[in-house]
């Protein structure tokens, strides 16, 4: 097959974008594949429409690669992609639209607010911080609405420090979650399928620093992964489930890694569902996969599978 490959563009994201991109298009041609790469600018949609692709890899995070923006364009040129569609794409990215739709849907999720610029900007809204902060309960998390890779999310211990860390996150995005902070054991699920759901092995993340923040992901030996997590079984049977769940009320299809703290109750907090996670050397999909004993190039080809299943 001839499949084109989208990756790096202009997000924040574009390195791990090019590092996820890269990996993925030495495995499809070790499948066989004729690929085609496609570093996301201006001259995308002509190029798009003057190369007969019979597949594109989605390999973007972050905004316009996993906001439905680029899913909603190939809708428009009828190219068959991989990953969930435009609908997923739009409600994963917004944490607080997708944190909304799990309460509504049963699967708990940390208590939070949201607010936007314009509420600071027009009603000083910043007088409303001490009042949130106090309802929510130190330290909380403060994080942009719609981002990836940790940017912009900050853990506040107090009061004092809350101005600064909604104004950091609002850099990121027009609005700011704050979150209760939530202490526990900190895993993800990836879920491949369409109607058919395989849950991979739960994989468990121990930053030596803290938080897992942008360098605890990306930095060689930052963070201690257990692959499976090392959870009590019926815990682990219960993340699964809140996993699978976020998956199907956000209606994904192919793949999703969803997020989660366990809490010291053992109940599976959700945090956020990524439609696009990262395929890097140091990433949880390719992890979770291995434990599975599916090997990066495997993977791959199971995702190209799924997606030419979604359209057939
Ligand atoms: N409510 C929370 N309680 C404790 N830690 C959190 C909470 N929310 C986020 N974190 C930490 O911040 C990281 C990034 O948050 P997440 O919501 O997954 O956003 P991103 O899209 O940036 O990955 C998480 O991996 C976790 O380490
Ligand atoms: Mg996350």
């Amino acid at each position: 097959m001839r499949i084109g490959i989208l990756m790096g563009g202009r997000s924040l994201e574009r390195d791990v974008s090019l590092r996820t991109g890269r990996r993925v298009s030495r495995a499809l041609s070790e499948l066989g594949h004729e690929v085609v790469e496609f570093d996301v600018d201006e001259s995308l949609v002509p190029k798009l429409k003057k190369t007969p692709l019979d597949l594109v890899y989605i390999a973007l995070h972050g905004k316009f690669g996993e906001d439905g923006t680029i899913q909603e364009l190939l809708e428009i040129l009828d190219i068959p992609y991989t990953g969930p569609g435009v609908y997923s794409s739009t409600i994963g990215f917004d944490k607080a639209l997708s944190k909304q739709i799990f309460l509504r849907n049963g699967i708990p999720t940390p208590p939070f607010f949201v607010l936007s610029e314009a509420t600071f900007q027009e009603m000083g809204a910043v007088a409303a911080l001490s009042v949130a902060g106090q309802k929510l309960g130190f330290p909380l998390v403060v994080k942009p609405v719609a981002q990836g890779s940790a940017l912009g999310v900050r853990i506040v211990k107090e009061e004092e420090e809350l101005p600064e860390a909604v104004r950091s996150a609002l850099h990121y995005d027009d609005r700011v979650l704050l979150e209760k902070f939530v202490e526990g054991t900190e895993v993800a699920v990836s879920i491949l399928g369409n109607r058919d759901l395989v849950a991979l092995p739960v994989v468990e993340i121990a930053p030596h620093g803290g938080f897992f923040d942008f360098d605890s992901r990306y930095t060689l030996g930052a963070t201690d992964y257990y692959c499976p997590a090392r959870l009590p079984e019926d815990t682990s049977r219960r993340v699964v489930e809140a996993a699978i769940k976020a998956h199907r009320c956000l209606e994904c299809q192919n793949l999703s890694r969803v997020d989660i703290i366990v809490d010291h109750a053992g109940t599976p907090q959700v945090l956020e569902l990524n439609i696009s996670p990262g395929m890097t050397e140091s990433s949880l999909l390719p992890l979770a996969a291995e434990a599975a004993g599916m090997d990066f190039k495997q993977l791959v080809g199971r995702l190209v599978e799924l997606a030419l299943e979604k359209y057939s």
